[in-house]
């Protein structure tokens, strides 16, 4: 049931000598899990993510041609646009997260000449892994590589966000671009979302597998509620400054400062702000059950924060809710819950290894009962974050 296309580099290499007769540069970034802290990046919080063994490839060269030229493999469809003008497009959208990340380092003031550029991978779209963010960081670093821009991993990840933000309208927070860029094999890591701190932790997989179930619902609402839990959590903000100019963002509010001012608090907003502020406390807290290698406390967390996020923060859906629901019945799972945006997409799973096979038939057959819908399953492994596959111009 292990449902990712197999998916080979050299292909990419091959299609883009095969279309553009130069030898391509090759640049692969990962998508990314989030074990705990959804939803907390953009409040300036704690996030535990690791990048994974699914790759958006770019294959880059320079163009002889005073335009660029795009060619996505999975649809199969070109793009060319004057390298001066990257305008955000109506269509295709997918052009949309090179586009912006064109624009981004022109104006930064860096001399872009025109090139083609191959986009092939195998994480899966919609499903919440953030392909998007794999394909905005391996594409900027493959333009970086081959113009030898020097700009700094953390500028890419920066000049990512940016793409996101303004070329496909979702206001993101930094945790996708920064986990495809800066993971490391075999190791989670919480990130500071304010000061971009972050500590590597050994994520020890020999005895438990992480699982991801798709519900396989794309997330359409997720850009426009995702924006409009982004406002309700700065509206909370500023009601709380009214009593407490020193908070910033909910990474600073607490409990009780809610509590003591509950009345003044839209219902929803209330919810929103106490999910938020829990969340970040339960980063640090699993973080301690990692470094006492507890994967029964960390998985109990995981189901607290779905519960938080179903029932608070309003961004999962029953497809989602089920899944975590049945996963409390079958042997051997220590922990689950939505991840990502939310409204769809996968839910995480820590299982233990002997019992993975039978967790996966299990919750494939519950959920196709349930909802007449095959699901797909993907058992990920940790990985290094975008790195360069060969440059043998
Ligand atoms: C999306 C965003 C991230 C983050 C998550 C929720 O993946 O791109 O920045 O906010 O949702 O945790």
């Amino acid at each position: 049931m292990e449902s990712t296309r197999p998916f080979n580099p050299g292909a990419v290499s091959a299609k883009f000598r095969e279309l553009f007769d130069t030898q391509p540069i090759l640049v692969r970034s990962p998508g990314r899990i989030n074990l705990i802290g959804e939803h907390t990046d953009y409040n300036e919080g704690y996030v535990m993510p690791a990048a994974i063994d699914r790759h958006i490839v770019t294959a880059i060269d320079f163009s002889m041609d005073s335009h660029s030229t795009l060619y996505s493999v999975k649809h199969n469809e070109f793009f060319s646009f004057h390298t001066s003008h990257p305008e955000k497009v109506r269509s295709p959208l997918w052009a949309n997260y090179i586009l912006g990340v064109v624009r981004r380092i022109v104006d930064k003031g860096h001399a872009v000449r025109a090139f083609n550029c191959v986009i092939d991978g195998n994480v899966p779209t919609g499903a919440g892994l953030s392909s998007s963010a794999a394909l905005e960081c391996s594409f900027a670093f493959a333009l970086n590589h081959l113009h030898k821009f020097n700009i700094s991993k953390l500028d890419l990840v920066l000049i990512s966000q940016w793409a996101e933000h303004n070329y496909a309208g979702v206001k993101c927070g930094i945790m996708d671009q920064f986990s495809s860029v800066m993971g490391l094999e075999g190791k989670a890591f919480v990130l500071d979302c304010r000061s971009l701190e972050h500590r590597y932790f050994p994520l020890d997989l020999s005895q438990s597998a992480i699982v991801l179930c798709d519900t396989m619902v794309k997330h359409s609402l997720a850009s426009s509620e995702y924006n409009t839990r982004r406002a309700e959590c700065e509206e909370g903000v500023r009601i709380i400054q009214g009593y407490h100019p020193e908070v910033r963002s909910l990474r600073d509010a607490t409990l009780l400062m809610l509590e003591s001012h509950s009345t003044e608090f839209p219902a929803k907003v209330y919810d929103r702000c106490t999910y938020v502020i829990q969340e970040n406390q339960r980063v640090l807290d699993a973080a301690k059950d990692l470094e006492k290698s507890d994967l029964k406390s960390f998985g109990k967390r995981m189901y607290e924060t779905h519960r938080g996020l179903s029932k608070l923060y309003g961004v999962s859906c029953d497809e989602l809710d089920f899944l975590v629901d049945e996963s409390k019945k079958i042997n051997g799972v220590l922990g689950a819950r939505m991840m990502g945006g939310g409204f769809g997409g996968c839910t995480v799973n820590l299982v233990s290894k002997s019992t993975v096979e039978n967790f996966i038939d299990t919750i494939y057959e519950a959920y196709l009962e349930r909802f007449k819908v095959v699901m797909n399953t993907y058992v990920v492994s940790i990985k290094d974050g975008t790195s360069l596959i060969s440059d043998e111009r």
